[in-house]
């Protein structure tokens, strides 16, 4: 029985489900599953391949200690580049596969180059173009100026050939750019396809495992935000890691999304220039606009993963035409500010309903704690009266569902980062507020309720 064994899978969270439905079962979204193919029924059915599948052994399975097993202390490479360190948790780990993902053109290939580039005097690394020929890779990497002793490139899309060629040269260090171009020679579906795109991880990850050698996954973001087809990948991999930035601007925002090794929600901060990335590692302010007062806009101070970070938040209120007014959000949730214009209604008494929202986050940025609650609502009444904050005011603070402002964490540091960057005036929940009233010299307005932090904005 050779017949081939399918399931489908949901492109929107990744579940597997052994036939197709409308609805995915686990995260309810309609019409995301595809069909994938699974290895042939014959090779599934047999034992051993099973335990082939993942650590490439055959001895039979045996319960051991944890203490017993060898292991190493997750030793840590640095890429060469601090912010790029940062955001993997202090370094690369031997066999981690890492999958970066962004929009086209935001600077993913150009970033995996600079660190390869930057490592591969220490480690041997492999470069391999799916998009790009060879003659470009070089021509990039000698444009930007990058040392190029221990660095290989190949340009391979099968997967079966790519490995065959990294068995041969055995690099401690491997780039997929990108993931989308790969495909397996045992599965017939089109390359590019989510099953192609799912096996063909599945197999370097595999190696990864195997080896040790660490991997770099390059996928590119859907236009419906999920690394194209397969959030499948999400899965499989040790991190994930999004690429974001305004394309108007030169700054981007490397985060975690998930680690096995580190924190999520670290942020790494570059500039793009004519010689490629830069780090900047003193990002606080680069993301307010400079625009000055302007009705519509609230400064905040965020703090995503280790250091506070000075962004703007700008809202736009303008009076609907449709009977549904629209609400988008920009770097921010968008049931989030769903949930926000209710408050503002049935606790600040601010009736928005015949109105459309926007709200932006400058600088291409994404927010995605709590704190910003109070910045957006401050920034959307703002917008509503046409009316600018006092100048030099910042604000932060969770809006819970019956009007209170909550406290959020670090108070006292983003309090700081404000002062430093000369701000004035901080509207902020009463318990993240000195008991003084002042912060060195900054005049801060604790607020309790939504009402109160309306009024202090007045
Ligand atoms: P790239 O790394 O090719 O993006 P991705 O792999 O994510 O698709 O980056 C492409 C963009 O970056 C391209 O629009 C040009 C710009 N760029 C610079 O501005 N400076 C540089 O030194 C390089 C290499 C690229
Ligand atoms: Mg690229």
């Amino acid at each position: 029985a050779s017949k081939t064994r399918t399931a489908f899978v949901c492109g929107e969270c990744g579940a597997e489900h052994g036939k197709w439905q409308g609805q995915c079962g686990e995260c309810g979204a309609w019409n995301t599953l595809t069909q994938i193919v699974l290895e042939s029924a014959a090779a599934a059915a047999s034992p051993a391949a099973r335990r082939s599948s993942w650590a490439g052994k055959v001895d039979p399975p045996k319960v051991t200690a944890l203490k017993d097993v060898l292991h190493r202390e997750d030793a840590r490479t640095s890429t060469g580049i601090g912010e790029f360190d940062r955001v993997l948790g202090g370094g690369l780990v031997e066999g981690a596969v890492i999958l970066i993902g962004g929009d086209p053109g935001i600077g993913k290939s150009t970033l995996l180059l600079q660190a390869l580039a930057s490592m591969a005097g220490r480690l041997p690394a492999l470069y391999v173009t799916g998009e790009e020929s060879l003659a470009q890779v070089a021509g990039r990497a000698s444009r930007l100026g990058l040392p190029l002793d221990g660095l290989s490139a190949l340009a391979e899309t099968g997967v079966e050939r790519i490995l065959e060629q990294a068995s041969q040269m055995q690099p401690k260090l491997l780039v997929a750019d990108s993931v989308q171009t790969l495909w397996t020679e045992s599965l017939t579906a089109a390359p590019g396809s989510v099953s192609q795109v799912r096996e063909s991880a599945a197999r370097l990850v595999r190696y990864a495992k195997e080896t040790g050698t660490a991997i770099f996954l390059v996928g590119h973001v859907t236009k419906e935000g999920g690394i194209a087809g397969p959030r499948v990948l999400e899965h499989m991999v040790d991190a994930v890691l999004y690429f974001e930035g305004d394309s108007g601007s030169r700054f981007r925002v490397l985060r975690a999304f998930k680690n096995r090794f580190g924190a999520v929600n670290e942020l790494g901060v570059f500039a793009m220039g004519d010689k490629g990335l830069r780090e900047v590692p003193n990002p606080s302010a680069i993301f307010l606009s400079g625009s000055g007062r302007q009705p519509g806009s609230c400064v905040m101070v965020t703090r995503e993963g280790t250091r506070p970070l000075m962004v703007e938040v700008q809202a736009l209120v303008d009076a609907s035409p449709l009977s549904n007014p629209r609400r988008v959000a920009v770097g921010l949730e968008q049931n989030r500010l769903a949930m926000l214009l209710a408050v503002l209604h049935r606790h600040g008494g601010i009736m928005v309903g015949d109105q459309d929202v926007f709200v932006n986050v400058v600088g291409g940025i994404r927010v995605q704690e709590t704190a910003a609650d109070l910045p957006v609502l401050l920034a959307v009444l703002s917008s509503l009266r046409d009316r600018p904050l006092a100048d030099k005011t910042i604000a932060f603070g969770e809006v819970g569902l019956s009007g209170e402002i909550r406290p959020v964490p670090n108070g006292e540091e983003r309090l700081k980062e404000a002062a430093t960057h000369g701000f004035k005036r901080a509207i902020v929940p009463k318990a993240n507020a000195p008991k003084a009233g002042t912060y060195k010299g900054m005049d801060v307005i604790a607020v309790e309720r939504l009402a109160d932090a309306l009024e202090a904005a007045a």
